[in-house]
């Protein structure tokens, strides 16, 4: 049989196309031992991702997943916002674990630093709203729009400040933060939260740019390791309820300083239905019975905040969107077992203009496809239904999910 990684090539990356959770862990977990680098390029602890290690589940927000393989080296690219201590907490965990990822990790010079003061920001700027308008982002509360915005204002603070002297900075930070936002910065704890990170990564922050060049020349092959998803990107996502970063290939590629034509492949991966957490439009949302039942069989509860997702059908229109803007080269289709019961299978193919979705309605499969490993042993409505989905996509399933477990997976 042809490997059917081959078609992946050097420099593949793996991005969200819906909403965020769609399990893009479990194919970094099985792609990161094929690659020798594994690199995240935006956003922050916003993200969160459920490891088994040794037995015991950990959620990590800022390492990538990939960096459990031992020897892959590790990359937090120029588009992310670093809370140190959820870093050094990961790094700990991991050593805890047996894992040393420190001599491996190579840090960007050029990611921000994010403050406790921005997540006290990104708190009051939600409080805000809610009073002001009635209803917030539904923000993660990690500090992401704070760091970004003052990243783009130029105030920001980038991890090469570990090298100068800290206090300086933070008096700076106190004094504009108090000033424009009424929030007082606790110095004395910000001081020692960079202490403590300079300590440990001082050596570990470099130029992760002319790195990966270096390593691109050499042959070595990349695994880009998407955060968010597509309709949370701050330019095409559902604006105002987006993250605070660029949550595409696009931006991925940005956040990494890699060229488009290094790129060799893009997964794209969904949920066999789709969820959101936070607040905004999702047209395909059900609520009621079909919805607790996704829920309840999807373990559909948020992994950074632990709120209970939103639950819908699968939307076409925005499957077609996130293909488009991405180049999607692949299909990772995930949790088809979640549907398992459904005796039909609604799927949004367009919405109205009143804003309601307008649904198609595909046949069910009523039995387990839980742990299949091969397309053609799943049910013939299963099967359709996949097909359905590239043909409306025009992307290929390449890899669908069956159940949690590592092995529980479909590989064309
Ligand atoms: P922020 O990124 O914390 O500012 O949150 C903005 C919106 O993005 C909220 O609706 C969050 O729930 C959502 N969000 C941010 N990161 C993730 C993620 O990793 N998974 C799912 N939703 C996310």
């Amino acid at each position: 049989m042809q490997n059917p990684f081959a078609s992946l090539g050097h420099v593949c990356a793996v991005i969200g196309a819906q909403w965020g959770d769609e399990g893009k862990g479990k194919v970094i977990d099985l792609l990161a031992e094929r690659f020798d680098i594994v690199a995240r390029a935006c956003g922050g602890a916003n993200a969160g991702h459920t490891i088994v290690v040794k037995g015991k589940k950990h959620v990590f927000h800022l390492l990538p997943s990939g960096a459990l393989h031992s020897n892959t080296t590790v990359v937090i690219g120029s588009g992310l916002v670093l809370h140190l201590p959820t870093l050094l907490e990961e790094i700990r965990t991991l050593k805890d674990a047996g894992i040393d990822v420190l001599p491996r990790l190579f840090i960007s010079e050029e990611a921000h630093i994010l403050f406790d003061f921005h997540k006290d920001i990104d708190a009051a700027l939600e409080e805000q709203r809610k009073v002001r308008e009635g209803k917030g982002i539904g923000t993660t509360k990690r500090g992401i729009g704070p760091a970004y915005m003052d990243k783009a204002a130029r105030s920001g603070t980038r991890m090469e400040s570990l090298r100068g002297a800290l206090t300086p900075v933070l008096a700076r930070h106190a004094e504009r933060v108090q000033r424009l936002y009424g929030v007082t910065v606790d110095q004395a704890k910000e001081l020692k939260n960079l202490e403590e990170a300079r300590a440990l990564l001082a050596e570990r922050i470099t130029d992760t740019v002319g790195m990966l060049h270096e390593r691109l020349q050499k042959d070595k092959k990349i695994l880009i390791e998407g955060a968010q998803a597509s309709l949370l990107d701050l330019d095409h996502g559902t604006y105002p309820y987006v993250t605070s970063s660029a949550t595409t290939l696009a931006g991925a590629l940005q956040g990494l300083g890699l060229p488009p034509q290094a790129l060799t492949s893009c997964i794209g991966v969904a949920k066999a239905y789709c969820t959101r957490v936070g607040e905004g439009e999702f047209a395909s949302e059900v609520t009621g019975q079909a919805g607790d039942r996704l829920r309840e069989r999807g373990g559909e509860y948020g992994s950074t905040t632990g709120r209970p997702r939103r639950c819908g059908w699968l939307s076409i229109p925005d499957l077609r969107r996130s293909a488009m803007i991405n180049g999607f080269t692949h299909w990772n289709i995930t949790k088809l077992d979640v549907l398992d019961e459904e005796a039909e299978i609604p799927v949004c193919m367009g919405i109205a203009s009143d804003g309601k979705a307008e649904w198609k309605k595909l046949p069910g499969w009523k039995t387990s496809t839980v742990g299949i490993t091969a397309f053609a042993k799943l049910p013939k409505e299963a099967q359709e239904y996949l097909q359905f989905i590239e043909q409306e996509t025009g992307v290929p399933a390449w890899l669908i999910g069956t159940g949690p477990g590592r092995e529980q997976m479909i590989v064309r």
